[in-house]
């Protein structure tokens, strides 16, 4: 009870300096409850980054990873973005630096190249479009059928996006996410036949997505309930699913968020292990000092913020 209250105490002493400082908290969807519960918005890459363009606020706190702050930061230039913690990282982001990208380029000087968000500000900048998990597919195709695309840095997504558009001629970087990476199928199976009538839910960036849709297509009633979908695709899919039960395989903070958005319902992880140590950097405790002492300021050089501006504003408008 005590605990209670002091986070409760915690939550409205947030709220209020906030409020006061004209801040705007952006929350992922695999936060921890206690910060999902204090944010302003709570979504996906895709929708945090639009939440950060349109925002009027004079502060955006971005309880995420550092390069969803990049992100907010290019988006919204005159704004002061915060993170709570520079240490929360993406272990995807670091498998495709800036020289690995020039060098890749330089093989192949004619193709369009789409990143996914998870990449650093340098990255973006070297990029033509970037993506979400919720658009890769529109992304990938509103680019002419013929032009080669380099696409990274996570090959199971770009797996996945081929195999979706039957595109050829999308080069892969062979990046993952330490977390989806390690989804097992066999953990999937266990889970899937232990609640057969459950909703399947699984996020592209997963190691098994194209043999989950190569099992799904090839099987009338797996594929109606199996669905790759982005963090935000999932919440509402539960919402709007007249379904009971869930399984989920992505990062479980997002079980927070789905049980708030339809109670009543249950949702099953694959494996409770699927916890992104990145994201959960990011405690209330924190966020109150990030607020307090403006910390820590995330600001991308404007040389690289300009170059980086335009395939942002690509993908925010291709949703
Ligand atoms: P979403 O864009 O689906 O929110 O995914 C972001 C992410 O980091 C997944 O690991
Ligand atoms: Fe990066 Fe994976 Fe964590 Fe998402 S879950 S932020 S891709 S390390």
């Amino acid at each position: 009870m005590a605990m209670a209250s002091s986070a409760g105490a915690l939550a409205r002493r947030i709220r209020e300096i906030a409020r006061k400082k004209n801040a705007v908290i952006l929350a992922h969807n695999y936060q921890i409850g206690d910060i999902q519960d204090v944010a302003d918005f709570v979504g996906d890459s895709l929708g945090l980054s639009q939440e950060a363009a349109k925002s009027d606020a004079e502060i955006i706190v971005f309880c995420g990873v550092h390069f969803m702050a990049e992100t907010a930061s290019i988006l919204a230039p005159q704004k002061k973005v915060l993170i709570p913690d520079l240490e929360a990282g993406c272990s995807l982001s670091d498998t495709l630096s800036e020289a690995q990208l020039r060098s890749w380029k330089a093989k192949y000087p004619e193709a369009a190249v789409v990143t996914y968000v998870n990449t650093s500000a340098a990255v973006k900048a070297l990029s033509d479009y970037c993506c979400t998990s919720s658009n890769a597919v529109k992304v990938v195709r509103s680019i002419p059928e013929e032009r080669e695309i380099l696409f990274g840095p996570d090959m199971f997504l770009g797996a996945y996006v081929s195999r979706v558009t039957g595109r050829k001629n999308l080069r892969l970087w062979a990046g993952e996410c330490h977390v989806h990476a390690a989804v097992r199928p066999e953990d999937i199976e266990r889970t899937r036949a232990a609640h057969p009538d459950a909703d399947f839910l699984i996020h592209p960036e997963c190691g098994c997505v194209t043999s989950c849709m190569v099992y799904a297509q090839d099987n009338d009633v797996s594929r109606e309930k199996a669905h790759i979908l982005s963090t935000e695709g999932m919440v509402r899919h539960v919402q709007a699913s007249p379904g009971k039960e869930f399984v989920v395989a992505t990062e479980t903070g997002i079980i927070h968020r789905m049980k708030k958005f339809a109670p009543g319902k249950r949702f099953i992880p694959v494996s409770d292990e699927l916890e992104c140590k990145y994201m959960k950097r990011i405690t209330p405790e924190k966020l109150l000092r990030s607020l307090e002492d403006e910390v820590y300021e995330v600001k991308v050089p404007e040389e690289i913020a300009i170059k980086a501006k335009l395939p942002l504003e690509r993908m925010v408008s291709i949703s």
